[in-house]
């Protein structure tokens, strides 16, 4: 089939409000849009400013009333558990609304904010989507944050509400989640009025009197009075959630979703991007507590009456390498989207890919990938061991969706191998030098975005437009920057070479190694520190910090570098996967005391690189080489 993307892409160009006005007409409107872009708006103008909607109608009840009651919406899989748990529309619809009267009888109404720190449990959905029907605004945070990240951004959102469980599953471990929100409410200095615990089997939570509820207690409660909330109009530019991500310092950036350019959005991409339809199972294997789950486990499918898996698990160890294929087959998933290290630990673990070949995957059309780098190898093993088309595409919290992908509702372009294909409508993509002059085609640059950014993307962050401005749109005017760079080649397709900034991505996760540094600096015997992201054969990258101690310090280098490991596993999160610490006498600096974490990554890397002209000492770069060698790196 002769791919449509260029004829669609075109359309856009020529009339992008004309192209988003018929999009929007799949989505089910209170008032529907007259206009459709308004450039005087917001930071950078806003789409759909005279609409209004709700969220939670589109992706449930508008299903029930269209006769799916009885399909199923989401499937719970939780190999670590043992079980499968399904709920239809109907019933989803149900929960829901009791779980909104939870909500509005603890004083939580429209534009309210509602943290959200769970597992990867179906309750979450239904605490998302019970938020999006009041129009309170929620904000999840990902369960492997530990207290005070969690503090932080529970002290940025302001919630009147929290919303939790007792526990994660883990493949290893049991993690209580209650003693990390206690810890982070006795950091914080908001305060919110009542804190909702769903309680699972595998561990109880003590509850703090007062301030602490019981889930199902509640919503019995709520069954009993049987006065739920109906869907609350909401303009398609209030916001839907903030979602925070790491920024170049330790504080978080709150992007904010708003709820009808998203809707829009994400409505398109699921048949246009993904080729998914009504009726179908969807696999995103990613967690709620991240931007892919927010769009592609939860609002995404849901918004076309598709079914959803909620995937309590990892791609390997729960119980083997063969854990995906298992799921595909006993769901009939039709599209899985993950990330590259799952497939790069399944192809570990089972190199012939024997595992696949044991379940009936014939239901499953295609493979996407996202969140980090797609190395070429990873995806040609993929692509020849699964006969599948494995489509990398590339997006960011910020944008919500696909910035550049190869479009499978469209028909396929050929791939590229490193590439994740080419820009989707609504996306005009440049590679601009440091002076923000457009590079020669096949040139390297930093990656922009011309303005406006299409719907779906962050209209601001969380009552901060000055940081927005600052971020994303001052240095090079007229575009966003995505700190992503890259070049785009002669036919148009995107290749993504890394951050321009402190980020990493580990295992898919979005970590800053700035947010390291100010943890690690924070330890009384370190005087100054590096952390750098270094090649990892699983996760893609993984943290590294080098530590320089203050004179005088007598305690042992091995017990120091120990604790540092657990600093940032208090503060930050198992998730940062800070496994190594390094004691070194000096870090390498330019003369104008620049720390040159770039030379240290690429000697860490094995990578060639050139001397820095303006080095202050040559010599500690040998140093720094020398005690990786040491370490194994
Ligand atoms: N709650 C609590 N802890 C969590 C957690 C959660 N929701 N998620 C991860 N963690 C913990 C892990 O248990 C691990 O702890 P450990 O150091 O005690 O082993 C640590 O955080 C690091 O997690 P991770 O980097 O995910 O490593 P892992 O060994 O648990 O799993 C993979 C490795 C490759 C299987 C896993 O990272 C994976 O499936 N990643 C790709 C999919 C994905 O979700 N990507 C996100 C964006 S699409
Ligand atoms: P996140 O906000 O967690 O989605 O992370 C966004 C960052 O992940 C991007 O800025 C990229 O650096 C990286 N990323 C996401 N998808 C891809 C991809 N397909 N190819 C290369 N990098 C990617």
């Amino acid at each position: 089939m002769t791919s449509r993307y260029h004829q669609v892409y075109a359309q856009w160009h020529a009339d992008p409000e004309g192209f988003w006005a018929r999009a929007a007409q799949a989505l089910e409107w209170i008032a529907p849009p007259r206009r459709i872009f308004d450039s005087t708006a917001g930071v950078y103008g806003r789409w759909f400013p005279d609409a209004s909607c709700n969220a939670c109608f589109n992706a449930v009840d508008r299903h029930v009333r269209d006769g799916r009651g009885e399909q199923v919406a989401i499937i719970h899989d939780s190999p670590i558990q043992g079980l499968t748990r399904e709920i239809t529309y109907g019933e989803l619809l149900d929960q829901v609304r009791m779980l909104a009267a939870v909500l509005v009888a603890h004083g939580v109404g429209k534009g309210d904010r509602v943290v959200i720190y769970m597992p990867m449990i179906p309750e979450a959905l239904i605490a998302m989507l019970a938020c999006a029907r009041i129009g309170a605004i929620h904000s999840v945070v990902f369960g492997g944050f530990a207290a005070h990240e969690l503090a932080t951004r529970i002290d940025d959102a302001g919630p009147k509400m929290i919303l939790t469980a007792s526990c994660g599953l883990e493949s290893n471990r049991v993690v209580a989640y209650k003693p990390l929100l206690d810890h982070a409410l006795a950091l914080a200095k908001a305060r919110p009025r009542a804190v909702l615990v769903f309680q699972r089997d595998q561990l109880e939570a003590s509850l703090v009197p007062g301030r602490d509820h019981d889930w199902a207690e509640s919503v019995a409660d709520a069954k009993y009075r049987n006065k739920a909330p109906g869907c609350a109009e909401m303009r398609a530019t209030d916001p839907l959630y903030i979602l925070y991500t790491s920024g170049t310092t330790g504080i978080p950036k709150g992007v904010v979703r708003d709820t009808g350019g998203y809707l829009v959005a994400l409505q398109w991409t699921m048949s246009h991007l993904y080729n998914v339809a009504p009726g179908e199972v969807f696999w995103t294997a990613s967690d709620i507590g991240w931007v892919v789950g927010h769009s592609y486990i939860v609002y995404g499918p849901l918004l076309i009456g598709a079914t959803t898996v909620v995937y309590e698990g990892k791609p390997v160890g729960t119980p083997d390498a063969g854990a995906f294929w298992r799921v595909c087959a006993d769901h009939k998933v039709v599209t899985l989207f993950t990330a590259p290290t799952a497939l790069r630990a399944i192809r570990k673990e089972d190199p012939d890919a024997a595992l696949f070949q044991k379940y009936d995957v014939s239901s499953l059309r295609a493979l996407f990938l996202a969140g980090e780098r797609a190395d070429a190898n990873t995806v040609d093993w993929a692509g020849a061991k699964f006969g599948l088309p494995v489509i990398d595409h590339w997006w960011q919290t910020e944008t919500g969706w696909c910035i550049a992908g190869n479009p499978l509702g469209l028909g396929l372009l050929p791939v590229k191998p490193g590439s994740p294909t080419v820009p989707m409508p609504g996306y005009r993509l440049e590679v601009v030098d440091d002076a923000g002059h457009p590079v020669p085609r096949g040139k390297m640059g930093s990656l922009v975005i011309a303005l406006p950014l299409p719907p779906g993307c962050l209209p601001t962050l969380w009552r901060d437009d000055e940081r927005m401005r600052e971020s994303y749109l001052a240095e090079f005017p007229g575009y966003y920057k995505t700190s992503d760079a890259g070049m785009i080649d002669a036919d148009g397709y995107v290749f993504i070479l890394g951050r321009t900034d402190d980020i990493i991505n580990c295992a898919g996760h979005r970590l800053s190694t700035g947010g390291m540094e100010e943890v690690l600096a924070s330890h009384p015997d370190v005087a100054e520190c590096a952390v750098i992201g270094i090649k990892d054969a699983i996760k893609g990258e993984a943290p590294c910090g080098f530590l320089v101690l203050k004179s005088g310090v007598a305690r042992d280098d091995a017990t120091i570098e120990a604790e540092a490991v657990r600093l940032i596993r208090d503060q930050i999160g198992p998730v940062a996967s800070f496994k190594l610490a390094i004691t070194v006498d000096r870090l390498p600096k330019t003369r104008s005391g620049k720390i040159l974490r770039g030379t240290m990554k690429k000697i860490a890397d094995r990578d060639p690189y050139a001397m820095p002209a303006t080095i202050e000492d040559p010599a500690i770069l040998d140093d720094i080489a020398g005690v990786l060698r040491d370490r194994g790196v």
